[in-house]
């Protein structure tokens, strides 16, 4: 049986109980990370950690811990759970209080962790790439924040799912942002292009693994947009984030991506992410 952590303990999942005046419940007014861990090891937690307090400083909410209790709290979580890969997800919410829009004072935050397998992906996702649809990116304008209200996110990747893709590519103003639960990349002549960090993407922690292993083996990269146009022009497109890593889309809005396949940059750039995620984990 799994082993939540929920205000102040740990317990089994069964046992974790959250209040319906809870306001995660009530308005989505909450944030959350999730954290792969690696050979029991999480991976990039200060980074994590660094997000999260943005994410708290962004939706005016005060950190509940320090940055080293809440290592202990994930040490102890992972050591409560089984496997050697497992994925972190830990929310903070403005807690329980009557339901009222204007925040409540003086209200201890609901604090609930949970940590499950980190599966691979299918190893077709590598050898074939996935399949994308790109989509009008319908969220709010604070897409920084890892707000916990997902709604829109979810119904776009419903979406692509329904239609028998795995990641909807969200376009706004004519220009890719991300994925609707990923950062997205595209590459032109041997160069890689990602939307800049500002409020239009959400700062993934993979995104900067991703960018260091591309510095690291003289990659150009661009924080540049892409318009939805050139996209459809791209030599590869990829996704990445915590739960899946760094993987091709091969087929984009029921076209092939340049041949279909997934592309040599992508084939570097994995293979130092698979080399290096152990031990570049600072
Ligand atoms: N989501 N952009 C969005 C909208 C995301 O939801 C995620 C990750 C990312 C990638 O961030 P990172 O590399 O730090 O995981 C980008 C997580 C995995 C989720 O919601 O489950």
């Amino acid at each position: 049986m799994a082993t939540v952590f929920l205000n102040d303990t740990f317990l089994p999942a069964e046992q974790a109980k959250v209040s319906v005046y809870d306001r995660g419940f009530l308005f989505g007014d909450g944030v959350y990370e999730v954290i792969p861990v690696y050979g029991r090891q999480p991976f990039r937690l200060k980074a994590h950690l660094s997000r999260l307090q943005n994410s708290l400083d962004g939706i005016h909410l005060s950190n509940p811990f320090d940055d080293a209790h809440w290592t202990q709290l994930i040490t102890q979580l992972i050591e409560h759970n089984e496997g050697e890969n497992q994925a972190v997800y830990l929310q903070v919410t403005r807690g329980v209080a009557p339901r009222e829009h204007v925040f409540p004072q003086g209200v201890k935050p609901t604090v609930f962790m949970m940590s499950n397998p980190l599966n691979a992906v299918p190893s077709s996702y590598k050898t074939q790439g996935i399949k994308a649809i790109t989509v009008d990116d319908i969220r709010w304008q604070r897409c920084d924040i890892k707000a916990i209200a997902l709604l829109p996110n979810t119904m776009l990747r419903q979406q692509a799912h329904e239609q028998g893709a795995g990641e909807a590519i969200l376009i706004r103003d004519g220009v890719m942002t991300e994925g609707s639960a990923s950062n997205s990349y595209a590459v032109f002549d041997g160069v890689i292009y990602t939307a800049a960090k500002d409020n239009t993407v959400l700062p993934g922690i993979t995104r900067d693994f991703v960018l260091e292993l591309a510095a690291m083996t003289g990659i150009p990269v661009r924080e540049e947009s892409v318009t939805a146009d050139r996209l459809t022009q791209a030599d590869e497109i990829w996704i990445s984030s915590s739960t899946r890593e760094l993987l091709p889309v091969t087929t984009l809005d029921d076209k092939p991506v340049d041949q279909g396949l997934p592309g040599p940059i992508w084939q570097t750039v994995n293979e130092l992410y698979q080399r290096h995620k152990l031990e570049m984990n600072v």
